[in-house]
């Protein structure tokens, strides 16, 4: 096959993996295999012309701003951190609404937020998200020392490290079994396609046909 015909999406394993599967059956694709049954990071697709790179949520746009994937699905939470380290570069036309979630600030049931905050106390708050989080503080005018972690966020209310995180929340199940409550929402979540810039003029042809599938497939849904 010529090497230009080949397309090459980006994805993570989990939520967005598994609303994605749907979208491209939509367009006529099927993924015969799947993160969950395969250790393999490159997925054929039942298009020739169509392979999925498995790689972690956070990498998604790196990979397709550097263009060693033309195309991506990241969720905004992802996309919002990216583009304030790395801004331009990354074409996002199509919000696909899958792996909808928010994110949302949470603390420990006995933490009484409201007062804490209302008092001017100067809240500790943990995060992977850290500009998203710097912002939102921000503009409730509340101040915060944010401490940046990579995980497993739910543990720091518990041990002392942070007053509060904020994390992306679905069903709440994770808040809840951790004893954490939700307390205010940050910002809604769903996932954007991405395309390489570079790739959207060099390969149009193949590109397009599949942008324009999953704008359909996310109307559609
Ligand atoms: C997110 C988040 C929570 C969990 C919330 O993690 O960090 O741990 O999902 O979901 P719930 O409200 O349905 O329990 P994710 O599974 O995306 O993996 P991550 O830890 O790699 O971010």
């Amino acid at each position: 096959m010529e090497k230009s015909s080949l397309i090459t999406l980006a994805l993570s394993k989990g939520r967005i993996f598994e609303d994605t599967v749907p979208l491209l059956q939509a367009a006529g694709i099927e993924v015969p295999e799947s993160p969950e049954n395969s250790r393999k990071l490159i997925l054929p697709t039942s298009d020739p012309n169509l392979r999925l790179l498995v790689v972690r949520a956070s990498d998604v746009p790196t990979y397709v701003q550097y263009g060693a994937a033309d195309i991506g699905i990241a969720g905004k939470d992802i996309l919002y951190e990216h583009t304030k380290e790395h801004p331009g570069g990354l074409y996002q036309p199509i919000d696909l609404d899958i792996a909808k979630c928010r994110l949302a600030v949470a603390v420990r049931q006995d933490f009484d937020y409201e007062a804490a905050v209302k008092q001017g106390a100067r809240l500790r708050v943990a995060t992977k998200y850290v500009n998203v989080t710097r912002e939102h503080f921000a503009r409730k005018g509340v101040y915060v020392d944010i401490i940046k972690l990579y995980g497993s966020m739910e543990l720091a209310p518990l041990v002392g490290l942070a007053d509060a995180i904020v994390d992306i929340v679905s069903t709440g199940g994770t808040l809840r079994a951790n004893g954490l409550v939700p307390v205010e929402d940050v910002a809604p979540i769903s996932s954007r396609l991405i395309v390489n810039q570079a790739s959207l003029k060099t390969r149009a042809k193949y590109l397009q046909p599949l942008i324009d599938a999953f704008a359909a497939a996310s109307q559609g849904k």
